[in-house]
Parts: C-alpha cells; structure tokens; sequence
C-alpha cells in the first residue's frame, strides 16, 4: 500500500511532537509537514521545537522546516491537528473543504451535530457522520475529532457497564496530568506540593463529551447517551496520565464480580481490531489494591489501553471503579492516529 501524505498542524507542541513520536515509521501515513505558529514558522523543527518526549526525535523531522498552518500552502490528504481551540474554529473547517481529512484534538468542532468525537474501540460507526459533512456542508474531506482527554477512559470503561448492564447515573472525580495543560501549562509554583480543583471548561466536557461519544446516531446527527454525569476535575503534580475515581448506578445490578468480568470480556467492534494502533487488550482490569496508578500504567498497550481496577461495591451508587489512561497518547495523539486509521480503513482516505 502507498503511504498517505500527511500534516501536523501545531506540531511544536506537547500534543504535536507526541503526533510526530507516534507517525515515525508508521505502516499508512507519512508525515511530510509541520506546521507552527508565527513564533516558529520558517525555522528547522529540530531547532525550535522545545523536544519534551523522552524518546529522541526522529530524524526525519529534524530538518522539516515549520510551515504556516495555511489550507492554502498545505495540501495533503490526511491532517493531523493538535491547534488550541480559537485558531482550529476556522482553519480546521477550511482544511476540510479543500479536501482533506482532518483529525483533530482541538474541541473546536467536538459538539457540531454531524462531527462524531471518534473512540474507535467505543463508537467505530460514528464515523459515518463524515458522509453527513460531505453532503450537507460540501466539504469534499471532512473533520473528526478526539475527546477531551479526561473523557477517553472514562467511556471506554463506560462503554463495557453501559453494554452490560446499562447505566443511571455516574459521578467521577479526576487527577490529571500536567501535559494535559501543554506547554509549559502550569506554573511549577503553582503545583508543586498543591493540587488545584479548578480546570476552565473541563468539568462541562467531562459531563457531556461521553454521553455524545456513547450515543447512537439518528439519521444525521448522534442522539446522546441518556444518563447524568456529575464531574470533579483537578490537576495534579503528575507529568502524563489521567486517573478517574468513578461511581456508577446501573440499570441490572450485577455482583462485584460479574462487573469485573464486564470489563475483562469488552471487545472493541470487529473493524477495529486489527488496525496499527488498536488498543492491545482496549481494556485491562489490574487485581491489585493499589492499581492502577499513572506512572505505573500509563504505558500499557503502548499507551493506548484503558487501565481499571478497585473495583468494588459502592454504598451510595452499585460499582465504583479507579480508571487510568495516557491523556497525550490514547487521549490525544494516539486516538487520533487510530481514528485516521479507521477512517482509512472505511475509505474515507485513500
Ligand atoms: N495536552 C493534552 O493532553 C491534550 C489532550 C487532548 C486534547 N488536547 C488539545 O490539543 C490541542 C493542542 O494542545 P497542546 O497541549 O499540544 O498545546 P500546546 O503545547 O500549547 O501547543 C500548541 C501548538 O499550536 C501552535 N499554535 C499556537 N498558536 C497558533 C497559531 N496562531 N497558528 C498556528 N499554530 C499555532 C503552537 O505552535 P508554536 O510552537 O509555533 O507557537 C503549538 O505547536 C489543544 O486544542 C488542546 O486542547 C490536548
């Protein structure tokens, strides 16, 4: 197979250059741009990319040299985003009408009703939604997106207790990681020996981007997942993976064990099983007491499993549960690659 040329829009960045770690020696796409802001654009990557990644940078990109995050300078066919929200508003939109694909992690277009936020181990279908996009905005690519990365492995755990035993209402309680601020993200001043409870518009996306993401698609828009979730969300002194303290009441009550099991036995649907960055397995249950915790696992599966464990009977809900992931890998960077992948493998990218 040819590979597909590819972009990274915002590549200098903490999500970016994971973007950049991610696509080097990918099977499918390969990377030929990166794009930057003024502060960069015209200059060698490996000079001024600030490298965060303890892995050393590809040689590849070293001498790339950062291009305007313009559609009309940059033409390839699959576009990887990694842009803050205000500047993906409009160049993500024009990218998709020149035609090409755009994999975003920005929440620009998360909540437009015929942009699916893709998990492709929880929602695979909802890519059909690029058929919406084409048809009634005229674009001849298309945009999906990555949720928030807090909300990745909260659905991906949901998806296994909605499909078994349906879902009444959740709470969850999050500690996040300092990537998932970029960079330099949180003053050090700030955090160290802290914590702070407050993360802007977090608690909102945590609260609605799952229920979309668990939802089914109605002719050319998602209906939502109809349950509540009351969301607490704080960063901690953590440098990559989120944890979520989760509660649930659920529709059947299963035992401790039949939960557990839940978990163990969730499949990702058939079309995504097989890709280059399938989650392997999409869902680890850890026995221990202590576990999971996000420098112990937030490697697993490459980065891209969804860690749970603690799970137990919950006095005031049926089940709670401590759910660990990679907020830049499988809630960024990496969720987007498997999503292109996906949408390749449904000839939406050729
Ligand atoms: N970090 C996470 O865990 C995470 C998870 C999920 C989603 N996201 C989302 O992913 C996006 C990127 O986040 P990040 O953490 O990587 O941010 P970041 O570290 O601040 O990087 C921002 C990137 O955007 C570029 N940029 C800034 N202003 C620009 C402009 N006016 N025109 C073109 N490019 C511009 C920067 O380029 P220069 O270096 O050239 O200025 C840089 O490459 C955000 O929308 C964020 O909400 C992040």
């Amino acid at each position: 197979m040819k590979k597909i040329p590819a972009a990274i829009l915002g590549a200098t960045g903490s999500v970016g250059q994971r973007f950049v770690q991610l696509l080097d020696q990918h099977p499918w796409f390969d990377v030929v741009c990166l794009t930057g802001s003024e502060r960069t654009i015209g200059t060698r990557y490996g000079e001024t990319c600030r490298w965060l990644l303890t892995d050393p940078m590809p040689e590849w990109a070293k001498d790339i040299v950062v291009s305007p995050t313009d559609p009309a300078k940059v033409d390839q066919p699959l576009v990887f985003s990694a842009l803050p929200t205000d500047i993906a508003k409009t160049v993500e939109a024009d990218f998709a009408a020149k035609g090409s694909m755009v994999c975003s992690n920005a929440s620009a277009f998360r909540m437009a009703d015929d942009v699916p936020i893709l998990i492709p181990e929880a929602n695979a279908e909802h890519a059909k939604l690029v058929e919406v996009q084409r048809s009634q905005r005229g674009w001849k690519g298309g945009i999906v997106t990555n949720s928030n990365c807090t909300s990745t492995g909260i659905t991906v755990a949901f998806k296994a207790m909605l499909d078994a035993f349906g879902i009444d209402k959740a709470f969850v309680v999050s500690m996040q990681a300092l990537s998932g601020a970029g960079f330099p993200g949180v003053p050090s001043m700030d955090v160290i020996d802290n914590l702070i409870p407050f993360i802007g518009g977090e608690e909102h996306k945590v609260q609605t981007e799952p229920l979309k993401m668990l939802g089914t698609i109605n002719g050319n828009k998602i209906d939502f997942a109809d349950f509540p979730i009351s969301a607490h969300t704080n960063r901690v002194g953590i440098t990559d993976g989120h944890t979520v303290c989760a509660s649930l009441a659920l529709k059947k009550k299963p035992s401790v064990a039949e939960a557990i099991e839940a978990i163990r036995s969730y499949q990702a649907p058939e079309i995504c099983r097989d890709l280059p960055s399938t989650p392997r397995p999409v869902l680890l249950y850890r026995n221990e007491d202590n576990r999971p915790q996000p420098r112990m696992d937030r490697m697993t599966g490459k980065g891209m499993t969804t860690v749970v464990g603690r799970l137990r009977e919950d006095p005031i809900f049926d089940v709670k549960m401590v759910i660990c992931s990679h907020n830049t890998i499988r809630g960024a960077a990496g969720g987007s690659v498997y999503n292109a992948e996906l949408l390749t493998k449904m000839g939406y990218l050729s």
